[in-house]
């Protein structure tokens, strides 16, 4: 018998049928207390917030809607949510990973390179058209750039109710507080002064919500 000692890590499976994220519960839990049955309603699990997109009139020149626990609560416990991710010709969703999720992302128009970076530093990416389909492995590094003339929807689906995400040129540049440029300068092997002026394109831009 082989013994394996890895872990699925998903998120964990449902113990009732529906179990409706209570956001406003002062309960602490890994996720979200359900709200009482009493409470459910078929708008629970029915959400059209991603019918239209977000703006990408944005620093990166993508905007996302989100269908996760926080905006669709009928997911909770479900393990699963859904993005919509609109991208500006030219736009691009920047170096980001999403901690608690893999990613299949789905391009529903434009034309889109989507990349991905393994920890052994091979960059794995291509061109994806209209109905093209990409799976991107939990916790890597990615990237989506709009190559084509016109605006790009990209769906994005993960295995989590919650993905998380860390977008890396804001978690390096624009952190709260903000990490000394010495320290910049030598992760990056250049001079303090190249530091001061990638910071300064990120200073008074506003941060993509995190989740
Ligand atoms: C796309 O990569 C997304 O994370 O929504
Ligand atoms: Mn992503």
């Amino acid at each position: 018998m082989v013994f394996t000692l890895s872990c699925f890590c998903a998120d964990p499976d449902p113990l009732q049928d529906i179990c409706v994220a209570d956001l406003n519960s002062k309960i602490k839990i890994n996720g979200y207390p359900c709200k009482p049955e009493s409470k459910v309603t078929s708008e629970d699990f029915f959400y059209s917030g991603l019918v239209t997109g977000a703006s990408t009139d944005t620093p990166f020149g993508f905007g996302v809607k989100r269908g996760d626990v926080k905006n669709f609560p009928g997911v909770n416990t479900q393990g699963l949510s859904v993005n919509r991710v609109d991208i500006a010709p030219g736009g691009l969703i920047p170096f980001h990973v999403h901690p608690r999720a893999s990613e299949a992302n789905f391009i529903l128009k434009g034309t889109c390179l989507v990349g991905f970076i393994t920890t052994a530093d091979v960059l794995y990416a291509k061109v994806r058209k209209v109905g093209d389909l990409s799976i991107i492995p939990r916790g890597l590094v990615h990237f989506v750039v709009n190559v084509g003339q016109k605006k790009a929807v990209v769906i994005a689906i993960f295995n989590s109710q919650l993905p998380g995400i860390a977008e890396l040129p804001n978690n390096m540049f624009n952190s709260t507080p903000t990490i000394a440029d010495y320290i910049l300068a030598k992760n990056f092997r250049v001079d303090e002064k190249v530091i001061a002026i990638i910071k300064s394109k990120f200073g008074n831009q506003t941060k993509i919500a995190k989740i």
